[in-house]
C-alpha cells in the first residue's frame, strides 16, 4: 500500500499535522498532546468509571469515544488512538495488568531464555478490536488525522523484565550487559510484535504512527547504538513502505538525538530539556521535530504559559517541520482549559 492508497481522504493528507510531518508548508503550526485522552478530562473519568484500563482498550465504541474527547474539546490537529503500549503484549497472552496509579505490572517477568517462550507473533486477529475501533474512528474524524502508536522494544522490554515500572531498570540493563544474546533475541521478537501492531493500525486507517521509546534516555549512546537501535530501526523499516509519517519519541534523550535521527523515523520527538534549535543540530537534516513545552508549565498562569510557548515557537522558527507538543504526556491533574487555551494560542500565533 503506498501513500495515496492508504484509507485516508485527501483532506486528511493535506492536514497541517501531516504536512508538518512531511516538512511541507503549513497554514499554522499543528498541535496535539501526548496523553491528550485520559485523566485530565472529566468526561474521560466518567466513561471509564468501573472499567479496568486494559478492558477499556478492547471496547471499540469506548475507544472511539475516548479518542474523540480531546479532539472535540481542544481543537487539536490530530487524534491519538486510545490504547496502551502493553496492549499487544496482553493480546499475545502475556499475563499483565495496568494498576491504577502504578502502571503496567507483569505477573511472570522475563528473565531467562526459557521465559522467551511467553512471546509469540502478533496476528491481526489478536487485535481485531483495534481494526474495528479505527474503522469507526476514521469515519468520525473526517479530515483530522489519527495517530497510531506502539511501545518501542526497549521500553516494552523494561516492563517485561522488571515486572513493572522502574526507576533504574537494573534487571533490564543487567540482561543487556550480562547476556547480550538473550537481550538481542528478546528485543528482536518485540520489534516483530511492535511492527505487526503498527501495521494493523495503518492498514485500518491510522495516518501516522508514533513509537514510544519513553525510557530509552536511561542508556549511554554507545549502548543504545549497539543494543537497542537495531530493534527500533527494524520497526521503522517494517512500516516504511506505507508512506505514513513515523514519529520517534523518548524522554531524557538529549545525548541520543543524533542516533534517534539515524534510527529511521521521519519526525523526532524532543522532551523539554533540549531547545528545538539545538535539537535540530543534533538530529540532523531531513527530519521534522515534535515538542517540547515542559508539561509542568501548564500549572502556572496563562501569561507564563504563553511566554514559555513563545520560547518553544521561537526556537522552532528555523525548522523545516514542527509539530507542537509537550515534552512528555499531559499530567493527570492538568487543568483541561489550560490545554484548550494553549492550542488556540499556538494556532493564532503561527497563522500564516
Ligand atoms: O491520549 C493518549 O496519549 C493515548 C493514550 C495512551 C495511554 N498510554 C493511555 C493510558 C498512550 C499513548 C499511552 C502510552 C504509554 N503507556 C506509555 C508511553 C507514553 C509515555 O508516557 O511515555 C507508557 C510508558 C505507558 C505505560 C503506562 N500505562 C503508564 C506508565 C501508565 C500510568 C499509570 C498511572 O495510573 O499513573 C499507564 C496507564 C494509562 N495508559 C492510563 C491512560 C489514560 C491511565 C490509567 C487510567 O486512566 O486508569
Amino acid at each position: 500500500m503506498s501513500a495515496n492508497e492508504t484509507p485516508q481522504t485527501s483532506a486528511t493528507y493535506d492536514s497541517a499535522f501531516l504536512r508538518a510531518c512531511r516538512r511541507e508548508p503549513v497554514p499554522h503550526t499543528p498541535v496535539w498532546f501526548m496523553r491528550q485522552a485520559g485523566r485530565s478530562l472529566p468526561e474521560y473519568r466518567k466513561v471509564r468509571e468501573g472499567i479496568p484500563m486494559l478492558e477499556s482498550c478492547m471496547r471499540p465504541e469506548l475507544v472511539t469515544e475516548i479518542t474523540l474527547q480531546p479532539v472535540r474539546r481542544h481543537n487539536v490537529d490530530a487524534a491519538i488512538y486510545y490504547s496502551d503500549i502493553v496492549v499487544p503484549l496482553k493480546a499475545i497472552g502475556i499475563d499483565l495488568e495496568i494498576k491504577p496509579g502504578v502502571g503496567p505490572v507483569v505477573d511472570r517477568p522475563i528473565r531467562t531464555r526459557a521465559d522467551l517462550a511467553q512471546l509469540r507473533d502478533l496476528t491481526p486477529e489478536d487485535v481485531s478490536y483495534v481494526t474495528e475501533a479505527i474503522g469507526l474512528l476514521t469515519r468520525e474524524l473526517g479530515a483530522t488525522p489519527l495517530i497510531g502508536f506502539a511501545g518501542a522494544p526497549f521500553t516494552l522490554a523494561s516492563y517485561l523484565i522488571e515486572g513493572g515500572p522502574s526507576r533504574s531498570y537494573e534487571n533490564a540493563k543487567a540482561m543487556m550487559y550480562g547476556d547480550p544474546e538473550l537481550w538481542a533475541d528478546l528485543l528482536d521478537r518485540l520489534a516483530d510484535i511492535t511492527a505487526a501492531f503498527l501495521k494493523v493500525q495503518i492498514e485500518a486507517g491510522a495516518s501516522a504512527v508514533q513509537l514510544f521509546d519513553s525510557w530509552v534516555g536511561s542508556l549511554a549512546p554507545a549502548d543504545y547504538r549497539r543494543s537497542v537501535m537495531p530493534a527500533s530501526a527494524k520497526v521503522f523499516e517494517a512500516v516504511a513502505g506505507y508512506g505514513v509519517p513515523r514519529i520517534h519519541f523518548g524522554v531524557g534523550t538529549g545525548e541520543l538525538l543524533n542516533l534517534m535521527g539515524e534510527a529511521g523515523a521521519d519526525v523526532v520527538g524532543v522532551d523539554w530539556r533540549v531547545p528545538l534549535d539545538e535539537a535540530v543540530r543534533r538530529v540532523g537534516p531531513g527530519k521534522a521535530l515534535q515538542g517540547n513545552l515542559d508539561p509542568t508549565v501548564l500549572f502556572t498562569t496563562p501569561e507564563i504559559v504563553e511566554a514559555k510557548t513563545r520560547e518553544v515557537l521561537d526556537a522552532a522558527a528555523g525548522l523545516e517541520g514542527h509539530v507542537f507538543n509537550l515534552g512528555h504526556g499531559v499530567m493527570p491533574s492538568t487543568d483541561p482549559d489550560a490545554l484548550t487555551r494553549l492550542v488556540d494560542y499556538v494556532h493564532t500565533r503561527t497563522a500564516r
